[in-house]
């Protein structure tokens, strides 16, 4: 068989070899995947037995993204411009680094809650690592705006000013003020929470109030655990579509099972057992 890894540290919980294993029974592809438990100190190491192993691609996962991509022989551009890599392909012994999160939670919302982005007003919750990856693969959709709404304003800005250069014309992207705030929200046309607020265990909170947004909405959560988060929950109960985080999950892994095997992936099969392995 070919063999195929994700690298973490922790590990242990990672849904990944359940949905991949699911994808290569279901395509018949003869392939096996790994989770291996990589402190920082051996990811040299790791890298190596790639190419010893003749591994045919691995995922990449905390907090390994950005350290691995030096010790790679190339990095896409897209995930150049994130900062960091989630999938690596390897094509006799040629390393390639790539992201397919941003991508992934992308054609997830296209395909679960909002087909067409273009021309659309975009609020995203939060500018850490999660939300620079959605960002980058939102401003591709030729949005009308993108606003960064973030507890440390200083960090949208930041955020803001370093994906500046792949918005393209026609659209706007740009930090929020706290005095704009309630306007902007108020016109959304999707609201992304990118931060951990209302992730197990503090399911209680959320990143916002809901009452705020129009009706017209669709508010999108990034979490995963709880599936439905109260931020969700509170928006479907005032009559907005909503869309869950295990979307981005499933479809950054079907871009990778995509990515090494040049085959269609099995998504609705690799989606009912990871749920069946939640519950
Ligand atoms: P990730 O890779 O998951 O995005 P990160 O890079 O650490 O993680 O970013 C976390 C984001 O969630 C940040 O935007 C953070 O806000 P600050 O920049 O102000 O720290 C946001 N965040 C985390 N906990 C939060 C909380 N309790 N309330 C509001 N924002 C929070």
């Amino acid at each position: 068989s070919i063999l195929y890894a994700v690298i973490g540290d922790p590990i242990v919980h990672s849904k990944s070899p359940i949905m991949m294993n699911r994808a290569f029974l279901e395509t018949g592809i003869n392939g096996v995947y790994v989770a291996f438990h990589i402190k920082d100190h051996a990811l040299p190491d790791f890298v190596a037995g790639i190419r010893a192993m003749n591994i045919r691609g691995v995922n990449v996962t905390i907090p390994h993204k950005q350290a691995i991509m030096p010790l790679l022989d190339a990095i896409d551009p897209a995930a150049q411009a994130i900062g960091a890599v989630n999938t690596i392909v390897n094509d006799n012994g040629k390393l390639t680094g790539y992201n397919t999160d941003g991508i992934g939670y992308v054609r997830s919302l296209k395909q679960e809650a909002m087909p067409q982005l273009q021309g659309k007003k975009i609020v995203i919750l939060g500018a850490g690592g999660a939300a620079r990856g959605i960002v980058y693969a939102l401003l591709q959709e030729q949005p009308e705006q993108i606003m960064l709404i973030n507890r440390t304003v200083s960090k949208a800005e930041e955020l803001g000013s370093s994906l500046q250069a792949y918005c393209m014309e026609g659209s706007v992207l740009q930090a929020c003020s706290p005095e704009q705030t309630e306007r902007i929200i108020a016109q959304a046309d999707l609201v992304i929470n990118t931060t951990s607020t209302g992730m197990f265990p503090n399911v209680e909170e959320t990143p916002l109030d809901t009452s705020l947004l129009s009706e017209h909405t669709v508010v999108s959560d990034l979490i995963y655990n709880p599936l439905t988060t109260k931020f969700l929950l509170t928006a479907a109960d005032r009559g907005m579509k909503t869309h869950g985080g295990l979307g981005m999950f499933i479809y950054q892994g079907a871009y990778a099972f995509e990515y090494w095997t040049g085959v269609d992936a099995p998504v609705s099969a690799m989606r009912d057992v990871v749920l069946a392995s939640l519950s």
